[in-house]
């Protein structure tokens, strides 16, 4: 069954529609690091108002413990959103049964995090229930837009699609379409670029993936897991002891399927974790006799497996990436993350940027969005498509794999 869109739900004119965004966007003290997924909720918010719809949004941000806390509060967003829209957004902190639904004219209204109320998240689906039919006072119809939480079993992605007729709104719906061709009808070659801190959070794509792709990348902090397997001494990078033995079966699958498997040839090595540590390139063939010493952290991909990943990326006609190469966050280890990100702008053909940390990455290295092919706004809900899963947020709105 296909996915319910926007028009399915015919006229919204005059209508108060309900709309899951997913704003949960990083903040540092307070001020908002990155917009980049309140600037994806716009389109479908804006098509929402040009029609004459009495817009209220909802989301989460970040995992409170089921009740307030202000450094979690959606305040900061509601002030960006109001200035992104060119309209006034009323932000309603207290709990959504004590917040009135009625709307001024050419107003929108924000409610406060949902996962400050414990029956957003709860396992029992009756306290879910009872959460949305308080969030359904809110209007006659609900729009599923936030992507990055499709893959959530929570009342304000699934148990509200339920309660309201609901429909997918365009960014769930664009979101969708690309990744989709991921998966279904990739052009070849197709080369999978996955990065981050830990190989336990990509073993589903991996198995997905491995007989799909024609070469697969590893950089960022899990690829120490993979050295290890191999042999080779890490130091005090990051090693993921318990799946040494899962990464040996994959090294054996890439091949028996014939997949370029690709791990670093160097890789950046810090004296500590910090900024400031003094570093070197360490070539992973000389690395028993150079390398980490007890205390060595690899903290980036080196040059040259930066060159070689970069190439790679650049000749494919698919490319999805996921995980920084390195710490990019601090300059002198962002070297492998920009390298890799460059190259995915060159690709002729479909680029990927899946969500979380690698677009956070691309945007704090100064790339822009129309620079690559498309930029996820979902991390776990990418990969979880990507894995072949059945994610509750789109079943529940038609869509069948
Ligand atoms: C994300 O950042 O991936 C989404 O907003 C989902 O957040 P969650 O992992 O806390 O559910």
């Amino acid at each position: 069954m296909a996915l319910r869109t926007l028009e399915s739900l015919g006229s919204l004119a005059g209508t108060a529609v309900v709309v899951r965004c997913d704003l949960n966007v990083p903040l540092k003290d307070g001020v908002i690091t990155d917009d980049g997924r309140i600037r994806a909720s716009l389109t479908t918010l804006n098509a929402l108002l040009e029609q004459g719809a009495r817009v209220t949004v909802i989301s989460h941000l970040g995992r409170p413990d089921g009740k307030p806390e202000a450094k979690y509060s959606l305040r900061p967003v509601a002030d960006r959103l109001s200035e992104l829209l060119g309209r006034p957004v009323r932000f309603a902190d207290g709990a959504p049964a004590d917040t009135s639904p009625d709307l001024a004219d050419g107003e929108v209204l924000l409610l406060e995090n949902l996962r400050f109320d414990p029956r957003e998240t709860s396992k029992d689906a009756g306290e879910r229930e009872e959460f949305a039919r308080e969030l359904a006072r809110f209007g006659t119809a609900f729009v599923s837009d936030g992507f990055g939480v499709v893959h959530r079993k929570h009342t304000s992605v699934y148990e509200l699609a339920q309660a309201l007729p609901s429909a997918a709104g365009s960014l769930v719906a664009s979101e969708l379409e690309v990744l989709d061709r991921l998966t279904e009808s990739p052009a070849k070659p197709y080369t999978v670029v996955l990065g981050g801190s830990k190989v336990s959070d990509k073993l589903g794509v991996i198995d997905h993936l491995l007989p799909r792709v024609d070469s697969l990348l590893i950089g960022g902090g899990m690829l120490f897991t993979f050295l290890a397997a191999q042999g080779h001494p890490v130091g005090k990078s990051l090693l993921e002891q318990d799946q040494l033995d899962t990464v040996r079966e994959y090294l054996r699958r890439a091949e028996e399927l014939g997949v370029n498997l690709v791990l670093p040839t160097d890789v950046e090595v810090a004296e500590r974790f910090a900024a400031d540590a003094a570093h070197e390139t360490v070539r992973i063939d000389r690395i028993e006799q150079t390398g980490f010493g007890a205390d060595g952290i690899g903290l980036d991909i080196g040059p040259e497996t930066a060159a070689e990943f970069a190439d790679i990326v650049a000749s494919s006609k698919t490319v999805f990436w996921n995980g920084p190469m390195g710490v990019f966050e601090f300059p002198e280890f962002a070297a492998g993350t920009r390298t890799v990100a460059e190259a995915l702008t060159r690709v002729d053909g479909l680029s990927v940027v899946g969500g979380g940390d690698s677009a956070a990455a691309v945007r704090a290295l100064g790339f822009e969005d129309a620079q690559f092919g498309h930029i996820s706004t979902g991390g776990g809900a990418s990969l979880e498509f990507l894995e072949g899963k059945t994610l509750p947020g789109l079943e529940v709105l038609g869509w069948q794999a």
